[in-house]
């Protein structure tokens, strides 16, 4: 059982599973992206309707490049196609959108869309939607040493001063709470590079389910799992 007065406030998905789930079908592995898509949506406005205040999900990674040409082609589609269609939307969801990760090797027109749904984000005061794409934990976590050693360089910092809080604001999560949550579906029990930094002291849940498949019981049995977990933080 669900306790809604003690819901996390940040809650992170890694969105995995989307390949096997077409596969199992008998699909193209586009297929299973399309549908894992359909489950984004669907699960961002559960997350809006109990009240969670922010939701991280893990879209693209760093490493996804590997992939054939053909297959990444088909998920930049897809997330044009999705960014089209919210941008419609997000007046009625007040659902503001957010984006992690290095942009720049992105299809323009992709990025235009990311930028205008940034902009229009601001109106908004709804649950935050972080989407990870071209999101790396590590990159993330180099980049901020760069901007930090740029400001150095310019006597805006020293290093001796440099806090963890300090720190945390170079990332792409900058002034974001840290998830207190992080899911993954599909049966992998790896954390595959994202949100190393933020993570530190997240609680994890793994489950078997593929994304495609995951509904608001999943989330349900999630939420439950979390709520029973004795957070310490290193004390007792
Ligand atoms: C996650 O599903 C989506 C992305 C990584 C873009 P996968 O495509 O990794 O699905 P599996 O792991 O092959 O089943
Ligand atoms: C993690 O899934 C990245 C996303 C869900 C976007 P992967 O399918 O890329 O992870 P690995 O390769 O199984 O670790
Ligand atoms: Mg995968």
């Amino acid at each position: 059982m669900v306790d809604f007065t003690r819901l996390p406030r940040h809650v992170a998905i890694i969105m995995d599973g989307n390949g096997r789930w077409a596969k199992r079908r008998g699909l193209p592995r586009t297929a299973g992206h399309a549908a894992g898509a359909e489950t984004f949506r669907s699960v961002a406005t559960y997350c809006k309707d109990i009240g969670l205040d922010y939701l991280t999900v893990y879209a693209f990674s760093t490493e996804n490049w590997k992939r054939p040409l053909e297959e990444v082609s088909a998920i930049m589609g897809l997330l044009k196609k999705y960014l089209l269609e919210s941008i419609e939307k997000m007046e009625r969801d007040q659902i503001r959108l957010h984006f992690f990760g290095d942009l720049s090797p992105l299809p323009q027109e992709l990025r235009d869309l990311c930028a205008r749904t940034d902009k229009i984000s601001t109106r908004y005061d709804g649950m935050q939607v972080n989407v990870c794409l071209n999101y790396g934990g590590r990159d993330e976590i180099v980049r901020a040493a760069r901007a930090f050693a740029r400001d150095c360089a310019q006597g805006k910092c020293s290093p001796e001063a440099l806090s963890e809080a300090d720190f945390s604001g170079y990332l792409y999560s900058a002034g974001i709470p840290d998830p207190d949550l992080v899911i993954r579906p599909s049966g992998e029990v790896r954390i595959s590079n994202f949100l190393l930094w933020q993570s530190a002291y997240a609680e994890f849940y793994y489950t078997d389910v593929l994304w495609p498949d995951f509904g608001k019981d999943e989330l349900h049995r999630a939420l439950a799992a979390y709520q029973s977990r004795s957070r310490r933080f290193g004390g007792i």
